[in-house]
């Protein structure tokens, strides 16, 4: 299979930079295209990466032809779930204009493999766990319909023209490279394993607790996190699949493990050999108690293996990264 030049989007974000790591270290060429809203200069792996945002078709299309790029790989998106109830109107330019721009430039250019960050927020709250590809979609907040909406828009335009792509549904990405290099900062913090390791590292006094009476082992909220490089390797497997001659579809990214928020606590105090202060706040509204992901099917299609299957080998990568992120990153985002 000849390795072709890949556009990632959103490259020098989180999940993003992880990926071009990946892609680069298996002989792919990654251009990265960042606004750099919320990613990093310090996270590009790639030299080749260009400032820019996927709204500008014309820029979009310039760096498709430049770079000879026959797959895209899409990041780049306002992925805060709170912030998108509070301005649902960035939300659904960034990521559905954005990726309408994007997929419209791709067509005029002729490049034809896309691969999607969606994510389990699509799902709402479950009838059922473990949660499959066929669940009902019914997402609870803005973020979740911009990522069904996108979603649409790939089988629509599969039927119609000649794009063949891969939705991937991340459950809870977390950890970082064990490498050291790279790691997960977002401005604010909004999740769970980073900001209880900060509790450990003492840029943050307490983790607020979000509700501790839900119908779960121990009240906590139930979530399957899954590590950075796990996806990364499923970007990887999905690329090839497309790059075969694989049909069109969309997959879970998880472990099938769901842990309670108490027990990610007790993995950081193992890890950090810290002592976490936890508070006790009120629910959030639309939380669903519990969140659980079916990886039968990528198993199955795309051989994929998940290689981090306990919480607390997922932290150990996580707090190597969080005790250095502030050296690695110069500056913040935005
Ligand atoms: N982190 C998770 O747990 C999770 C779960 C499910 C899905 N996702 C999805 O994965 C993707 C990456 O998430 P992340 O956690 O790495 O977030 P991130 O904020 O770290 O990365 C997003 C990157 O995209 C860039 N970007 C945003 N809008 C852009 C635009 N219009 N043009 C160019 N660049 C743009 C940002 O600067 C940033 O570098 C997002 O699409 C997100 O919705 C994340």
């Amino acid at each position: 299979m000849s390795m072709s030049n890949v556009l990632v989007t959103g490259g020098a974000g989180y999940i993003g930079s992880h990926c071009v790591r990946q892609l680069l270290g298996q002989g792919w060429r990654a251009v990265v295209l960042d606004d750099f809203s919320t990613g990093f200069k310090d996270l590009l792996i790639s030299d080749e990466w260009v400032e820019g945002s996927t709204l500008d078709k014309r820029r979009v299309k310039q760096i498709l032809r430049d770079y000879d790029i026959s797959a895209v790989m899409h990041f780049a998106a306002c992925a805060y779930v709170g912030e998108s109830v509070e301005n649902p109107e960035k939300y659904y330019e960034n990521n559905v204009q954005g990726t309408l721009r994007l997929l419209s430039a791709m067509r005029e250019e002729g490049v034809n493999q896309f691969i999607f960050s969606s994510s389990c927020a699509t799902y709402g709250v479950p009838n059922q766990l473990p949660l499959t590809e066929d669940h009902p979609l019914n997402p609870v907040n803005p973020y979740g319909f911009t990522k069904r909406v996108v979603e649409q828009m790939l089988a629509d335009f599969s039927v119609a023209y000649d794009l063949n792509y891969v939705s991937l549904r991340y459950f809870n990405a977390a950890g970082a490279d064990p490498g050291g290099q790279l790691g997960e900062c977002h401005d604010p913090e909004t999740h769970l394993i980073p900001l209880i390791l900060q509790v450990a590292t003492g840029e943050r006094e307490n983790i607020t607790v979000f509700g501790t009476d839900y119908d779960t082992k121990d009240g906590t909220c139930v979530r399957d996190y899954i590590h950075i490089n796990d996806i990364g390797k499923a970007h990887l497997l999905a690329l090839k699949y497309l790059q075969g001659g694989g049909t069109s579809d969309v997959f879970n990214i998880g472990t099938e493990v769901g842990n309670t928020v108490r027990e990610v606590i007790l993995a950081c105090e193992k890890v950090t050999g810290k002592s976490i202060t936890m508070v006790v706040g009120e629910r959030r509204p639309g939380d669903p108690p519990a969140l659980v992901a079916s990886a039968e099917k990528i198993r199955r299609i795309l051989k994929w293996e998940p290689e981090y299957t306990d919480l607390e080998s997922i932290v150990e990568t996580a707090w190597a990264w969080e005790q250095k992120r502030t050296q690695v990153l110069s500056e913040t985002a935005g």
